[in-house]
C-alpha cells in the first residue's frame, strides 16, 4: 500500500480516523496560504499596486484549477465557505414558484435537507428517494417519485453515514430525462474519486475544502452555465454600477462574489487540489479500497459490533464505516477508542432522519483517508475488541 502520509501536516496523538468530519491538511496547502499572508498581502480585484495585482492573480488562477480538476469552464465556480453554504445558494438562488417539487433522499445529512425543507414555506414539495437497507439506491425507484412539477433533485454522492456508492450518473439522467435539475452533494466524494463535469448530468454541485485536504472556511460551487442561478449575497465586487436606485450586475463569476472572499483559503484550496490530482484520484481509491477491506473484516469479525451500511467494501465509496458496539453507548465507545489511540467520531453525524431510520440513537464512526495504513487499521482491530468487551 502507497503511503502518503509525508505529504500531509500529520498530528502525533491519536491516529486519525475522523476524515469525513474534516480531513487533515496538506502541507502543500499550509505553504501557500503562509506565503501569502507573507508576501501577497493585499485585498483582490481592489486597486492597482503590486500586491494586490499579486495576490489577485493567484486567487484568480485558483478558478482555472477547479475548471481542469473537474473538467468545467472557470466561470462555472463560486467560491463559498463550505458545503452548507453551496447547498443554501442553490435554495436562495432559483425562482420557486409555488408547487414546484424537490426530491431528495433519506440519507441526507443535514445541509442537504434543510435548505429544501425550508422551500416548504414557499410552497415546495418535499418528496423522499428512499435507499435500501444497505444504502442503495436504484434510479427506477427515483423515476416513480418524478413528474413535470419536479423542479430539482437533490442527492449526496456518498452519505457521511454509510458511505455507500451512489450512482450519481444513473440518477442524474433520469432526473434530466424529466427535465428535472440536478444538485449533487460531493461533500464526502471529491478528494475520493475524479469528478468529470462534462460526463456527469449535473447542474450543481457542491463541495468542502476542508474535507479534501484544503483549509477551513472554503468550499466551492458548481453551477452550470445556463442553470438560471441567482447571486445569493449581493454588494461589493458584483455590480456593474449602481445608482442610489437600482444596480446592475456583472455579468460573469464576478456577480457571485459579494464582499472580500476568504483569499488565502481559497488559494489553500487550490493548493489542496494540486495535492489531490499529485497522488491521483486513482490511486487514492485504490488506497481507500485496500483500508475498506481490511476494516470491514475486522468490524464484521468483533463480537457485538453492528456495522452499518454496504456489508462488502466494493459497494463502499471510501473507507467510511459507521457501527455500534452492544451495550457500550456511541460517545463512551469513541472515548475509550481516543484513550487507545484512535479519534473517531460519534453522534448522530448531522444525519438524524437516517440515525431514526437506523433505528439507533447514534454511531461511532470511522472515516479514513490517503494519509492512513493497514497497521494504523490492525491496531484499530485490537482497540475494538477491548471496547467490545465491555458489551
Ligand atoms: C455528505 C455531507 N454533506 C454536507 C456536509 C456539510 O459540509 P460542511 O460542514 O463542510 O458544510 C457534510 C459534512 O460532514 C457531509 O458529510
Amino acid at each position: 500500500m502507497a503511503v502518503f502520509s509525508s505529504l500531509f501536516s500529520v498530528p502525533s496523538g491519536p491516529a486519525y480516523f475522523d476524515s469525513a468530519a474534516s480531513s487533515l491538511t496538506c502541507k502543500a496547502a499550509l505553504e501557500a496560504m503562509a506565503s501569502y499572508y507573507s508576501q501577497d498581502r493585499a485585498n483582490v480585484h481592489r486597486g492597482a499596486h503590486r500586491y494586490t495585482r499579486q495576490a489577485s492573480e493567484r486567487y484568480e488562477a485558483v478558478y482555472g484549477k477547479l475548471a481542469s480538476f473537474f473538467n468545467a469552464t472557470d466561470q462555472e465556480f463560486a467560491a463559498v465557505r463550505n458545503s452548507t453554504e453551496a447547498l443554501n445558494a442553490v435554495a436562495l438562488g432559483l425562482d420557486w414558484k409555488s408547487g414546484d417539487e424537490v426530491v431528495v433522499t433519506d440519507v441526507e445529512h443535514h445541509s442537504n435537507l434543510l435548505p429544501w425543507l425550508r422551500l416548504q414555506k414557499q410552497g415546495v414539495k418535499i418528496r423522499v428517494l428512499a435507499a435500501d437497507g444497505q444504502g442503495r439506491f436504484q434510479a427506477d425507484d427515483l423515476s416513480e417519485l418524478l413528474s413535470r412539477k419536479t423542479r430539482l433533485v437533490s442527492f449526496t454522492a456518498c452519505s457521511n453515514v454509510l458511505g455507500a456508492s451512489v450512482p450519481v450518473v444513473d440518477l442524474a439522467k433520469a432526473a434530466q430525462d424529466a427535465g428535472a435539475l440536478v444538485c449533487v452533494d460531493a461533500a464526502q466524494y471529491v478528494g475520493h474519486h475524479a469528478v468529470d463535469l462534462k460526463k456527469w448530468p449535473v447542474d450543481f454541485l457542491a463541495f468542502s475544502g476542508h474535507k479534501c485536504f484544503g483549509p477551513t472556511g472554503i468550499g466551492a460551487l458548481f453551477h452550470r452555465e445556463g442553470s438560471g442561478l441567482q447571486p445569493w449575497f449581493v454588494g461589493g465586487g458584483t455590480v456593474r454600477d449602481v445608482t442610489l436606485k437600482d444596480y446592475q450586475l456583472l455579468e460573469h463569476r464576478e456577480q457571485f462574489e459579494a464582499g472580500t472572499p476568504a483569499i488565502a483559503e481559497w488559494i489553500g484550496l487550490g493548493a489542496a487540489l494540486d495535492v489531490v490530482s499529485k497522488i491521483g484520484c486513482a490511486a487514492i481509491e485504490e488506497h481507500d479500497r485496500g483500508l475498506a477491506e481490511k476494516m470491514l473484516s475486522i468490524l464484521q469479525e468483533t463480537d457485538d459490533v453492528q456495522v452499518f451500511g454496504p456489508t462488502s467494501a466494493a459497494e463502499k465509496s471510501c473507507a467510511l464505516f459507521a457501527f455500534s458496539v452492544k451495550n457500550v453507548p456511541h460517545h463512551q465507545a469513541a472515548v475509550m477508542l481516543d484513550e487507545l489511540g484512535f479519534a473517531v467520531r460519534s453522534g448522530h453525524h448531522c444525519a438524524i432522519p437516517l440515525t431514526r431510520k437506523l433505528a439507533v440513537e447514534g454511531t461511532v464512526r470511522a472515516s479514513l483517508h490517503a494519509y492512513n495504513n493497514e497497521k494504523q487499521v490492525e491496531a484499530f482491530g485490537n482497540a475494538l475488541e477491548q471496547v467490545a468487551q465491555l458489551a
